[in-house]
C-alpha cells in the first residue's frame, strides 16, 4: 500500500480557507498585551445585563429548567416577541418567529435557507462583517453597494436599482447601521420598498440596533405596505438589553419560510439556550426602563464624541443610531489601517479601520461609544494629542 503524505489543508473546504478572519479583532489582540491602552473599538454594550434579567435566568436554573426547549423556542418567549415588536407596527404570530443563537445565527440561517447556488445578494457597505462570508458559505454571490458619507450612509433607491440583475434574490438592509450609525427613516425606506417590490426580491432586515435610535422610533421596512411577506426581520437581545454573552436572537418571516428556517436550525442547533430564553422573557416584559436609561446614556456620549471628532478635523455626520461614529480621517493623508496602527502604537488607543467593513470604509475609522464617559474622555485626549502631532508633521 502506498501512503500519500498527509496535508491538513487538503481537508479544509476551499471557500472557508480563502475567507479572511474578521478585521475587527486584529487590534484587540495587541491592546490586550499593552499596559494602559484604551479601546474604543468593541461593538458591545459596556453595561452588565440588568439585574432583574440576570435574576430570571438564575431563577430558571434554580427551578431546574435545564432541558432543551422546542426547536422554535419557548412559546411564551415567542408570544412576548410578537407583543414587543408591535411597537414597530409589526404584527407577527408565534409561528412566524424562530428563536436563534444571537442575530448571528439568524443571519447565517437566512442565507442558507433562502439562497440557491449563484443567487446574488446585495449588500450595502460599509456594513457589519458577516453578510458577505455568510452569503458565500451558502453558495450565493455578494454584490456590494458603496453607501456615501454625503448621503449619511443611507442606501438610495437609484443605487439599489442599478445593482439588481435577474439573479438578485435578497437585499441586506442593516439599519441602524454598524459601523456608520446611519438610520433609514420611513420616507427613505418607502423608496427602497418600491424597488424591492418592482423587481420581486426579498429583504433581510437586520434590526439588531432597533432600540438604539436617537431621533424618534425605529421604522422596520416590514411594516410598510406589501413588505411583511418579502422581509425577513432579524433582531435580538445583545445590544438593546446588554445581553451579548447570553447568545439570543430571533428571526421573523413568512410562516412557510419560518418552517424551512426551523429545519436548518433544528439540525444545526436543536434549540437556543434555555436559561437565556427565560431571561429574555423577563427582558421583554420588564426591561423597558433599563433600556431607556442605557439609550439616554449612549445619547450623551454620542454628542460628546461626535463633537470632539469634528473639532479635531476628522469630520463626522451626526449618527442617529447604534453606538458608533464613523469619522473621516482623510485629512491625515493616511490609509485607515495605518492611522489605526499609529494611533495604537503612539498613543495607545484602539479604533477599528473602516476597511474592516468593506473597501468603501477606506478613509474612515469606526469609533464605538459603548464605553464610560471617563474612558471616552481619556481616549479623546490622546486622540487630540495624536491629531496635533499629525498637524505638526505637515
Ligand atoms: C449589525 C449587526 N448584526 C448582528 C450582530 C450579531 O449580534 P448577536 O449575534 O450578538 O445577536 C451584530 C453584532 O455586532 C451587529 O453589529
Amino acid at each position: 500500500m502506498i501512503l500519500s503524505e498527509f496535508n491538513i489543508n487538503n481537508f479544509i473546504n476551499t471557500t472557508v480557507s480563502s475567507m479572511q478572519p474578521s478585521g475587527i479583532r486584529k487590534f484587540f489582540d495587541i491592546v490586550n498585551t499593552m499596559e494602559d491602552a484604551i479601546s474604543l473599538g468593541v461593538g458591545e454594550p459596556d453595561f452588565i445585563t440588568p439585574w432583574h434579567i440576570r435574576d430570571a435566568g438564575v431563577y430558571s436554573l434554580e427551578k431546574g429548567q435545564t432541558y432543551y426547549t422546542s426547536n422554535s423556542g419557548l412559546l411564551e418567549l415567542r408570544e412576548e416577541i410578537c407583543k414587543y415588536v408591535e411597537k414597530y407596527d409589526l404584527n407577527y404570530s408565534p409561528d412566524e418567529v424562530l428563536v436563534t443563537v444571537g442575530g448571528s445565527e439568524a443571519i447565517d440561517l437566512t442565507m442558507r435557507t433562502v439562497l440557491s447556488p449563484g443567487d446574488e445578494v446585495i449588500i450595502p457597505e460599509p456594513s457589519f462583517v458577516c453578510y458577505k462570508p455568510c452569503t458565500t458559505l451558502a453558495g450565493g454571490v455578494p454584490v456590494t453597494i458603496e453607501t456615501k458619507a454625503e448621503n449619511e450612509f443611507k442606501l438610495t433607491a437609484e443605487e439599489l436599482e442599478q445593482k439588481i440583475t435577474a439573479k438578485t434574490k435578497l437585499l441586506v438592509l442593516s439599519y441602524p447601521n454598524n459601523p456608520t450609525g446611519a438610520i433609514m427613516e420611513k420616507e427613505d425606506l418607502k423608496k427602497i420598498a418600491d424597488v424591492v417590490k418592482k423587481h420581486n426580491i426579498m429583504v433581510l432586515s437586520d434590526e439588531i440596533y432597533s432600540e438604539l435610535t436617537y431621533k424618534g422610533k425605529h421604522t422596520s421596512i416590514a411594516s410598510l405596505p406589501g413588505m411583511k411577506e418579502r422581509t425577513i426581520v432579524v433582531n435580538g437581545f445583545s445590544k438593546a438589553f446588554a445581553m451579548t454573552g447570553w447568545r439570543l436572537g430571533y428571526v421573523m418571516a413568512h410562516p412557510a419560510l419560518t418552517k424551512q428556517l426551523t429545519k436548518v436550525h433544528q439540525y444545526a442547533i436543536m434549540s437556543s439556550p434555555t436559561t437565556s430564553q427565560y431571561a429574555a422573557i423577563e427582558a421583554l416584559k420588564n426591561g423597558n426602563e433599563a433600556v431607556k436609561m442605557m439609550v439616554s446614556e449612549y445619547d450623551d456620549r454620542r454628542k460628546i464624541i461626535t463633537d470632539a471628532f469634528n473639532k479635531m478635523g476628522f469630520p463626522c455626520f451626526s449618527p442617529l443610531g447604534a453606538f458608533y461614529i464613523f469619522p473621516s480621517i482623510k485629512s491625515s493623508g493616511m490609509k485607515s489601517e495605518e492611522f489605526c496602527e499609529r494611533l495604537l502604537m503612539e498613543e495607545k488607543v484602539a479604533l477599528v479601520p473602516g476597511t474592516a467593513f468593506g473597501e468603501s470604509g477606506e478613509g474612515y475609522v469606526r469609533v464605538s461609544y459603548a464605553y464610560s464617559i471617563k474612558q471616552i474622555t481619556k481616549a479623546l485626549e490622546r486622540i487630540q494629542k495624536f491629531a496635533n502631532k499629525l498637524s505638526g508633521e505637515k
